[in-house]
């Protein structure tokens, strides 16, 4: 079997008009239940609703996790990776698809899944590429072990993650980053819609208040880490910087955390690097399908592109004034003291 047979969009069901027709009342009816919870406008694009969790925006987040609340029945070999926005999902994506289905791609001389791929092809959101555009696909057929990833915080992931005891794997990363890696994102994206750019005082304000698509960054790193802390065999917790400083390490951790890890031999013959570089952002970066090509996401095409731009630690320098850096950090300390290690 190649790496490409294991990939999502080959099991989404043909569907009959009825199951069409159900499924777009599904979304609706969540939909309307969601338009009734409180609101605030974050920005003129997003709107945010309150939910038990903190906010969170209408679609994707909230009405695409109650329909995978209702329909994803994780298996136990499920790997899912969790994280908040902008914290090296798409690096980790990768390492992950190349790690998992390193022996997976029995003719060499074709291209690797992800030179021709994007790490959001081969590793779907469960809420914006699963369960949304009133789809829910039946998953029955994926062969295990079945990768998804999601930004929902972990107090709203589908029940049955927590319930299969399957593995989940977090990746955080300095919120200071996050808000400005989101920001150049969210501007990117606005641009592309032509729309001026969001200042980022207005961003920031938003952030720190929580006010943010998947809610606050700190209560989500916290739900979490509590979990890890809990379930330390089921969660495994990495941060963006330990992958940057220490590669090779983080992803030895993740590959036994998911019960692949690399043998000796495997060692010495460079498989491990060979994954290292393929991932490298660099390279990833410059492969055609990720500078000219898109990805579906919440029905629509999205430059991959808008998930590369800079790839390094400590950027916030070059944008957040001393104060605003403080105001984050403070946060940080109050919310998560140094438990994570996410005050930098
Ligand atoms: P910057 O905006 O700071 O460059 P996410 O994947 O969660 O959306 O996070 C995006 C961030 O990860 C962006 O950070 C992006 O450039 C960075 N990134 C993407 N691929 C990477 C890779 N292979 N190695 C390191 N960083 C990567």
């Amino acid at each position: 079997m190649a790496c490409s047979d294991l990939l999502l969009s080959q099991y989404l069901n043909n569907l009959t008009k009825e199951e069409e027709e159900s499924n777009r009342r599904t979304y609706q009816n969540l939909s309307q239940l969601v338009s009734t919870f409180p609101r605030v406008e974050a920005d003129d694009v997003w709107k945010l609703y309150r939910h038990r969790d903190g906010w969170c925006s209408d679609l994707p987040s909230i009405v695409s996790a109650m329909v995978a609340n209702q329909h994803f029945k994780a298996r136990p070999s499920d790997l899912i990776l969790t994280s908040y926005p902008k914290s090296g999902t798409t690096w980790l994506k990768a390492l992950l698809f190349a790690t998992v289905h390193r022996k997976s791609n029995v003719n060499p001389t074709s291209p690797h899944p992800l030179e021709t791929l994007s790490p959001h092809q081969c590793i779907p959101f469960l809420e914006t590429q699963v369960y949304t555009n009133n789809q829910i696909p039946n998953l029955d057929s994926l062969p295990s072990p079945r990768l998804f990833a999601t930004h929902i915080p972990f107090g709203s992931l589908p029940e049955s993650i927590p319930g299969s005891n399957c593995k989940i794997i977090y990746i955080c990363r300095d919120p200071k980053e996050n808000l400005i890696s989101w920001w150049h994102f969210n501007n990117k994206l606005r641009a592309y819609a032509n729309m001026e750019p969001s200042p980022l005082e207005v961003t920031f304000e938003f952030f720190c208040n929580g006010a943010s698509i998947f809610g606050s960054l700190w209560d989500h790193v916290l739900g979490y880490w509590k979990e890890h802390l809990e379930r330390p065999h089921q969660v495994l917790f990495l941060r963006y910087e330990g992958l940057k400083e220490d590669p090779r390490g983080n992803l030895k951790r993740l590959a036994e955390f998911v019960g692949c890890p690399f043998s000796v031999d495997e060692e010495k013959g460079g498989v491990l690097d060979g994954i290292l570089k393929l991932c490298e952002f660099e390279n990833l970066r410059s492969l055609e399908v990720n500078s000219s090509g898109s990805t579906e996401i919440e029905g629509s095409p999205i430059q991959n592109s808008v998930f590369f731009r800079r790839g390094g630690v400590k950027d916030w320098v070059n944008h957040l004034t001393p104060e605003m850096a403080r105001q984050i950090d403070e946060i940080t300390e109050s919310k998560l003291g140094d438990q994570v290690g996410l005050t930098l």
